[in-house]
């Protein structure tokens, strides 16, 4: 079912190069949709100002001021709905979202993950694929679901590891291809052609039983 012209919200917690991406990639008309709002759970990050840049509405809802985390999701709900956004990109956002959150908007949730899932869901990753030796690592963008960084895997892009990686320059090259992969997810799903449908993710109407690679 395509949601064009499609309304989003995007969460944010720092830099905000993917959002960036997204705005980007509308401004060239590749990706049919407007960001409605930007939405950081920390003030004054980066990710902000790219969205003033943008003249995008930005919030803040600091997760600290609620006592739990079904009333710091149901206040960034309420935010969302002022302005009646039909799909959510969590881009660099670092807060875990749960029940309230997730069943809310039911297969409409995008995340974009720096490790090539379900290898390292959670933090560290580049540290990680360093450590464990790995001669590929890279980037998964998933839908949303109650497991953390656990929806299923809709694209993914593989970059090699170089002998002498650091942590830090792994990242900017699997950067540049979240930087690729986001607004195409992000377009896919607003014109029908990727959906979640029961646990599963759905690309032109066929399930995906691996995730297609960039
Ligand atoms: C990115 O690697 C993203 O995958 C992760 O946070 C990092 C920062 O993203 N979730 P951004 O520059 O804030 O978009």
């Amino acid at each position: 079912m395509s949601l064009t012209p499609c309304r989003i919200g995007v969460l944010v917690s720092g830099g905000g190069t993917n959002l960036q991406s997204i705005i980007d990639h509308i401004h060239l008309g590749e990706c049919k949709a407007t960001v409605e709002c930007v939405i950081s759970n920390v003030p004054d990050v980066y990710a902000l100002t790219r969205a003033q840049q943008a003249s995008i509405p930005q919030h803040v809802v600091s997760h600290k001021k609620y006592g739990s985390r079904a009333d710091f999701e149901k206040a960034l709900i309420n935010v969302l709905q002022t302005h009646d956004v039909d799909v959510v990109v969590l881009a660099g956002f670092m807060r875990v979202l749960e029940n309230t959150f997730i069943s809310h908007f039911p297969g409409r949730i995008l995340n974009i993950h720096p490790s090539l899932l379900p290898k390292y869901p959670g933090l560290h990753t580049h540290q990680r694929a360093l450590e464990s030796g790995d001669s590929s690592h890279g980037c998964s963008v998933h839908f949303a679901t109650m497991e953390l960084d656990g929806g299923p895997v809709i694209l993914q892009a593989s970059v090699p590891v170089l002998e002498d990686d650091t942590a830090e320059i792994l990242a900017k090259r699997v950067l540049e291809k979240e930087h690729i992969i986001y607004p195409k997810c992000v377009q896919w799903l607003c014109e029908g052609t990727i959906h979640y449908q029961n646990g599963d993710a759905y690309y032109k109407d066929k399930k995906l039983t691996a995730p297609l690679q960039l």
